[in-house]
């Protein structure tokens, strides 16, 4: 059984953390390959709730392998009290494996991210603040720090040394800020670098070996496809590629080797930060939306935007990502409506538009077409199987599936593990 990619099919939150406890069990790995710490996974098992950021969710499942592809970017600190915070609660991080081609966030980089935003004002991203952009700026303009490189420390003073270069001139002579002194930064890293060693691995091996092994290795998405680098809503993204091939370069596996691709959906859509969003809703529904939901940041604590389902962006997901299947997340959320909107396409300058605008202006302007579809008010939290759901919910599933151009594999009705219709096998 090869590989599959667990990604988010909209701007992220759609229950991804969740989606991977539940298989955890049945796979060998649990693979992240993009973003850092801005993620915020949520798993619920029994009476214990997880907020995982930058540990791949499969930490919890004792049988699995954790792995942090080269695709993330690690910041150290973060790194080691995620990792005390499952110890104390008895959870065994002792497989952890981290790629030491993995790009370090440092403490200027975190610096660079909030100095940026606040000169940005009105034009900010409303980045999670925790320095990812301007750590994957660093790596693509070659001035990143590796984890590798803490384990010498000339070239890591040497590396420090050429990226504060331009830094500090920007810092204090843009920004207004202090310069940030090279010798510090190299104190701080190298006093992780220990801590950290036993973890460093040559992941990409490890997890072709794994593959030819026959084992099942499943790569975990940070963010959403609508906040991918390429494909998303420029720029109001993040700096990696969530998307489907984000994986393979992320983790060093070949395209040939991923079986699967399976794109998490919430029943309508939440987004956190700026950028454009036709459904976004501002009135009561939006609200009743956020509190039943429970939508609020798992990272930065904000509200997060609601709006109903989109079918445009669905179809998008399925494409850019070339998705086998849709894990449609929190339909018990939406009991209680007596109708629900369905966003089937947009208006764009008084033009009927299926398809998500290739131009961001167009994109801007566009506002929903609705369908109504039939609500329910059955408490559908125990549902176990798809007939148990009452018709008009079926028929919702149905009509998204129709839609969204992939099969709807399994349906969230609650946050536990256990609450899940399971309707094809993932394994
Ligand atoms: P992620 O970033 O994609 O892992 O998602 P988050 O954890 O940020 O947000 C998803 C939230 O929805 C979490 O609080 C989950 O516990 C919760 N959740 C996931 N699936 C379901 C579901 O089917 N129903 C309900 N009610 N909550 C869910
Ligand atoms: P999970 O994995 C939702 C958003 C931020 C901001 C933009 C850029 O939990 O789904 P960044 O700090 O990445 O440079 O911020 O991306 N963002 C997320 N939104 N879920 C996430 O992760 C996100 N990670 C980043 O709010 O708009
Ligand atoms: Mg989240």
């Amino acid at each position: 059984m090869p590989a599959l990619v667990l990604l988010g099919a909209q701007w992220g939150d759609e229950g991804k953390g969740k989606a991977t406890d539940l298989l955890g069990g049945s796979v060998d790995y649990v693979v992240r390959y993009q973003g850092g710490n801005n993620a915020g996974h949520t798993v619920v098992v029994g009476d214990q709730k997880y907020a995982l950021h930058l540990l791949p969710s499969g930490i919890l499942s004792p049988g699995c392998t954790p792995v942090i592809g080269n695709g993330v970017v690690v910041d150290p600190s973060v790194l080691l009290s995620e990792l005390s915070g499952l110890n104390e609660r008895g959870v065994d991080t002792s497989k952890l494996l981290i790629s030491g081609n993995a790009h370090i966030i440092t403490p200027y980089n975190v610096t660079v991210d909030k100095v940026t935003e606040r000169f940005l004002g009105k034009r900010k991203i409303g980045t999670t603040g925790r320095g990812i952009g301007p750590t994957y700026a660093d790596k693509i303009n070659r001035v990143g720090i590796r984890v590798q490189d803490l384990y010498d420390e000339s070239i890591l003073t040497q590396k420090v040394e050429a990226a504060l270069d331009a830094k500090n001139q920007i810092l204090t002579k843009l920004y207004n800020r202090r310069a940030i002194a090279v010798e510090q930064v190299v104190e701080e890293l190298l006093g992780y670098a220990e801590k950290i060693k036993p973890y460093v691995a040559d992941t990409v091996l490890v997890l072709n070996q794994a593959l030819e092994d026959d084992k099942v290795v499943l790569f975990e998405g940070g963010q959403g496809t609508l906040l991918d680098i390429d494909h998303g809503t420029y720029p109001f993204v993040t700096s990696s590629n969530p998307t489907a091939g984000g994986a393979c370069t992320g983790a060093g596996v070949g395209p040939t080797k991923i079986s699967r691709v399976i794109g998490i959906l919430k029943a309508y859509t939440t987004r956190v930060g700026a950028g454009p969003f036709p459904t976004e809703l501002f009135d009561e529904d939006g609200e009743a939306l956020r509190r039943i939901g429970g939508e609020r940041g798992v990272t930065t604590g904000r509200d997060r935007r609601c709006g109903w389902f989109d079918a445009v962006i669905a179809r998008y997901a399925t494409r850019v990502n070339g998705l086998t299947d849709f894990f449609l997340t929190k339909l018990d959320v939406l009991t209680g409506w007596e109708q629900i909107p369905v966003c089937v396409a947009y208006e764009i300058d008084g033009k009927r538009v299926e398809e998500l605008p290739y131009s961001q202006t167009d994109f801007h302007h566009a506002k929903p077409v609705y369908e109504m579809l039939p609500g329910w008010s059955e408490d559908i939290s125990k549902a176990k199987s798809f007939s148990d759901l009452p018709k008009n919910a079926q028929a919702y599933v149905k009509a998204l599936e129709e839609m969204s151009g992939a099969p709807i594999s399994a349906i969230g009705v609650g946050p536990g593990r256990d609450e899940t219709i399971e309707i094809n096998s993932f394994l």
